[in-house]
């Protein structure tokens, strides 16, 4: 099992919001390995239905309100951008299907949804969010 994510100040948006919703983005990740941690815990199963909904449920918010602002803001490559958190959108999507199936192996889907969240979010931040900082910066975008 991996250990928890750090966050970093490498990770900074420089937009207080935004940075803000990344910490708690890789916070829930966290919770769900920290839960992985404890498998004789008696109320696993429900704790990690009840996560990856809630991981699924604050990327969509998420994803929105980032597109949102850069939208607001007129900020280069918003298309290119809505496109790359499109795909993300439809592993949630196969997560929370896959949480309802019956007889799902819910430890092997939670370790795959926290750690390819991690994965997916952190090369994220560092690649595409990047280019918006300037954009949103400019803009006085807390
Ligand atoms: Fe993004």
């Amino acid at each position: 099992m991996r250990r928890p994510f750090k966050w970093g100040n490498e990770y900074s948006v420089k937009v207080d919001s935004l940075d803000e919703q990344h910490k708690y983005f890789f916070d829930l990740t966290n919770q769900i390995l920290t839960l992985l941690e404890h498998p004789h815990n008696p109320h696993l199963k429900e704790r990690l239905i009840l996560l990856i909904v809630k991981l699924g449920r604050y990327a969509f918010f998420h994803l929105d309100f980032e597109e949102d602002c850069m939208s607001r803001y007129a900020c280069p490559g918003l298309v290119a951008h809505r496109e790359i958190h499109e795909a993300y959108r439809n592993k949630v999507i196969n997560y929370l299907r896959r949480v309802r199936e019956e007889g799902a192996d819910l430890f092997k889907l939670a370790e795959e949804a926290a750690e390819f969240s991690q994965d997916w979010l952190s090369g994220h931040i560092l690649s595409k969010d990047r280019e918006y900082i300037d954009c949103l910066e400019k803009n006085d975008v807390e």
